[in-house]
């Protein structure tokens, strides 16, 4: 019977390491296979460059078509090999679909080598004619914001308080800006008409209403309602332009997901930044109501937080506070607290 029992036992032992060792051989098989995909797919001058502009940046097929000056159906099939090695990943924004560089995940046996990857694709300068198609297209998403809010000016209050009342927030962000310096000065992009921007004249020592929508800045003026009035300057600009004298504060309340680059804005307001400057967002995290990007003009269908905190600290910021509010209608709003410390080379 124990005979039985030790050689039944043995057949086990046996079949279970037969299988074991034919499974390592099947998954290094495949982990071979995978590791031709990747090699084949990074071993290509086109596909290393698209790798490169989607170091923080989403773009479609037919602007990646522009900043390359490719064919559509070629650019399909490049973006499919590097989808298929895990290099890209696409998001969905509406009807459109965008593309981005996959984030490496610590399951994946390859993460070593994209990261290495990716490494050495950034140290590759940006061709001229790279940098200027990307511009092109940030441009073509500046100009149909900005045409979008030149023709719905008198709607985009109303369409604001569908989507996130300010109510519900903005007593959790003027907690957080008592805690700062009175003699700051300010910057508020897009304050269109939310009573925010009358109260950070109240508090501040000088505001700069931003909007690179003429008709938003005149609502946003007839709007401020306090009897510090005077401490405000409405300047018609787009902060990718912009370049004044640097601020302690910068504030966007739910303007970064009408931007034509989020992460860029992180470079653009670390450059209008003093050093332990603050940047407060209100924006909202990642949501699929389609409806927003026709009837309020959203570019981007909210945030990852992850993508802000990743954006931020490549800019040079630190994450400070931060915290997400639930609405009843489906959206989740975050507000985000960053203070600017670059590190001194
Ligand atoms: C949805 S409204 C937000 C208005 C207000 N902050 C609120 O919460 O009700 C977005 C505002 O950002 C402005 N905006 C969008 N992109 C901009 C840019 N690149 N530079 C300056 N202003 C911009 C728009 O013109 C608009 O006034």
């Amino acid at each position: 019977m124990l005979m039985f029992i030790l050689g039944h036992t043995i057949t086990i032992t046996f079949i279970g390491c037969t299988l074991s060792s034919k499974m390592s051989a099947l998954l290094k098989r495949e982990a071979t296979g995978d590791l031709l995909v990747v090699c084949k797919a990074s071993g290509d001058k086109l596909r290393l460059q698209i790798l490169g502009i989607l170091r923080n940046e989403s773009f479609g097929v037919t602007e990646l078509c522009q900043v390359f000056n490719v064919a559509q159906p070629n650019m399909t099939h490049h973006l499919k090999i590097l989808a298929s090695a895990g290099l890209v990943q696409t998001r969905k924004e509406g009807t459109s679909v965008f593309y981005r560089r996959a984030l490496t995940a610590d399951a994946d046996p390859f993460s070593g080598l994209k990261q290495k990857l990716y490494d050495t694709v950034d140290l590759e300068p940006v061709t001229t004619a790279v940098t200027l198609g990307v511009s092109r297209v940030h441009r073509q998403r500046a100009q149909r914001s900005q045409s979008f809010f030149a023709r719905r000016a008198d709607q985009i209050s109303e369409n604001q308080d569908l989507i996130a009342p300010i109510e519900s927030y903005l007593p959790t962000l003027c907690e957080w800006l008592e805690e700062l310096p009175r003699s700051s000065s300010v910057i508020e992009i897009g304050p269109g008409e939310s009573p925010l921007l009358s109260r950070l004249a109240d508090q501040f020592k000088r505001v700069t209403a931003m909007d690179h929508s003429i008709s938003m800045l005149q609502k946003a003026r007839v709007r401020l309602n306090t009897t510090c009035s005077r401490r405000v300057r409405f300047l018609e600009a787009d902060i990718s332009d912009f370049d004044g004298p640097m601020v302690e504060l910068i504030v966007l309340n739910m303007v970064l997901h009408h931007l034509s680059s989020p992460s860029m804005f992180f470079q653009d307001a670390a450059r209008q930044l003093k050093p332990g400057g603050t940047l407060l967002i209100a924006d909202l995290s990642p949501h699929k109501q389609d409806w927003a990007r026709e009837t309020c003009g959203d570019q981007w269908l909210g945030f990852d937080p992850v993508d802000l905190t990743h954006w931020s600290e490549d800019a040079g910021f630190t994450p400070e506070k931060q915290s997400f509010l639930g609405l009843n209608n489906g959206f989740q709003i975050q507000l985000r607290q960053f203070r600017y410390s670059p590190t001194l080379s």
